[in-house]
């Protein structure tokens, strides 16, 4: 019965790591904390997830590209209202359904400090 537990929860870690696309530190063990200057690595998620998700219309360096410039976006929204644009889309920009709940949060509080 054991046995049959823990091969239930491998199978569900595997299948979790599968599909969790970029939102897992994995690799980055431990760095030493304390001496960053903010950067965080939640921030590196943030950015990454931005990449593969909506640079291809917002460009890499949030410039714009088919979708508006972002890099002030955080003068006119709040990190909820990001999240919100995410999931439901806005006006020309489709909802990005692929972004889980928790990954569009990440990037949305990421974004909201670009002011
Ligand atoms: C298919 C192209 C496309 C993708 C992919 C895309 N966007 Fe957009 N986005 C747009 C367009 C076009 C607009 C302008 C919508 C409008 O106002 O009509 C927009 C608008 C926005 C806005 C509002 C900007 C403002 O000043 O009001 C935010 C915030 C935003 N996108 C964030 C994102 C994020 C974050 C992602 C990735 C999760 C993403 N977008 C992916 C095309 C895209």
């Amino acid at each position: 019965m054991k046995k049959l537990l823990m091969t239930m929860l491998f199978g569900t870690a595997l299948v979790l790591g599968a599909c969790g696309g970029g939102g897992d530190n994995g690799g980055d063990g431990g760095d030493s904390s304390g001496s960053d200057g903010g950067e965080t690595s939640e921030s590196a998620a943030a950015e990454e997830l931005f990449q593969s998700n909506c640079a291809s219309c917002h460009g890499q360096d949030l410039s714009g590209g088919m979708g508006p410039d972002l890099t002030s976006v955080g003068a006119d929204h709040s990190a909820d209202e990001i999240a919100d644009i995410i999931k439901n889309g806005k006006g020309d920009m489709p909802p990005q359904d692929q972004v889980a709940d928790e990954d569009a949060q990440t990037i949305a509080s990421w974004l909201a400090e670009k002011k």
